[in-house]
């Protein structure tokens, strides 16, 4: 598999801390000194999942030189999708991908790199030729705005990846780990509402809703530290990498203590290790995707960067891996 292009689409309002903080008891300080986040974007009405998604789509496909026709995948990671049956097919459809299968894949912040690694199977065992693997998330629909220590982390985008088979004997996916521990779900969840209604007699029928994002976030921040280097190590040994080797970091944008943390244990200076957290929050499955596309589109990557990615979240989900960038092809 190779990583020949990427896209991002950001909705247009942004909520600085100040901003929030006349909404809930909180304030810019607190909000910045422990998770780094200033501001986050906000999803209106006019801007659906499916709309941002479609135009990361578009971006990661014009980036790669492709023309929608040429997809044989569409793979959108996400856990605030606009249809409960899967968003995937609109976007197939928004850009006119006729030929590609499309659909949802659901694994929280860790989603996109589940997405990546599986899209990468596919193409290795020769199903597929060329895939669109996308991460988008709307978590401010989820996110009860009335407490303050969810609120603050969360924020909305959409980014894409373009993959394709790579010559014989290469591949960008250089090795990968995945890991549940579902034991662990009630750290961190979004879960379907229990309310339900008067059907026949004495029949009652479940009522489909869902809770706002519950967390404990110190117990998330604890397993966050523990698993994310303990799994980056294992990747690396097992693919015989020398973490001097790496030119990034590229993880999961949910805190900046965290992201330092696993910079620290691997002796990666600040300055290869990717962050945007100060600008979008944690958009959940579209932070990875979207801090490539900025790495990429500003230089920082560059064709034949190495690239140690990890994903992590509810679930509680977690996962890493080895990435080579290619860049555009010809
Ligand atoms: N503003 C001001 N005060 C606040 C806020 C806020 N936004 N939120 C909490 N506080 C207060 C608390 O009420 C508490 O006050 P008290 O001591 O009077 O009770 C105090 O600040 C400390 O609260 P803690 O929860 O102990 O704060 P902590 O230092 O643990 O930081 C945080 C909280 C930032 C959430 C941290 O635990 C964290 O980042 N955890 C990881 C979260 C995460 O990454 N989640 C996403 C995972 S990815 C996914 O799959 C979605």
């Amino acid at each position: 598999m190779a990583l020949v292009g990427c896209g991002s689409a950001l909705p247009a309002a942004r909520v600085s801390n100040t901003d929030l903080s006349q909404r809930v008891d909180t304030s810019d300080d607190w909000i910045r000194s422990r998770t780094g986040i200033a501001a986050r974007r906000v999803a209106s009405a006019a801007e659906p999942l499916t709309l941002l998604a479609s135009q990361a789509a578009e971006a990661a496909l014009a980036h790669a030189g492709w023309e929608a026709a040429d997809l044989d995948l569409i793979l959108l990671a996400t856990s605030s999708p606009d249809d409960l049956f899967g968003t995937a097919p609109r976007i197939q459809a928004a850009i006119g991908a006729s030929g590609a299968v499309a659909f949802d894949l659901t694994a929280a912040c860790s989603g996109f790199l589940f997405a990546l690694i599986t899209a990468g199977q596919y193409i290795a065992s020769g199903a597929v030729r060329r895939a669109l693997v996308i991460g988008a998330d709307q978590l401010s629909r989820w996110v009860d705005w009335d407490d303050r220590r969810t609120c603050v982390l969360f924020g909305d985008g959409a980014a894409a990846v373009a993959v394709e088979a790579a010559a014989p004997g290469t591949t960008d996916l250089l090795g990968f780990r995945m890991r549940s521990d579902g034991s662990r779900n009630a750290c961190l969840t979004l879960a379907q509402t229990t309310e339900t209604e008067p059907l026949l007699g004495d029949l009652e029928a479940q009522k489909g809703g869902f809770a706002p994002i519950q967390m404990n976030g110190q117990e998330v921040y604890k397993f966050a530290v523990r698993e994310v280097p303990q799994i980056l190590a294992e990747l690396l040994e097992h693919t015989g990498t020398d973490p001097g080797a790496l030119d990034w970091l590229l993880l999961h944008q949910a805190n900046q203590r965290i992201l330092d943390a696993v910079a620290e244990r691997f002796s990666m200076p600040g300055e290869r290790v990717l962050s945007n957290l100060a600008h979008y929050g944690n958009t959940s499955a579209a932070t990875i995707p979207l801090m490539l596309d900025e790495a990429v589109k500003d230089g920082r990557v560059q064709p034949g960067h190495l690239l140690a990615s990890s994903g992590f979240g509810a679930g509680l989900s977690w996962g890493a891996a080895l990435l080579r960038w290619s860049g555009p092809q010809g």
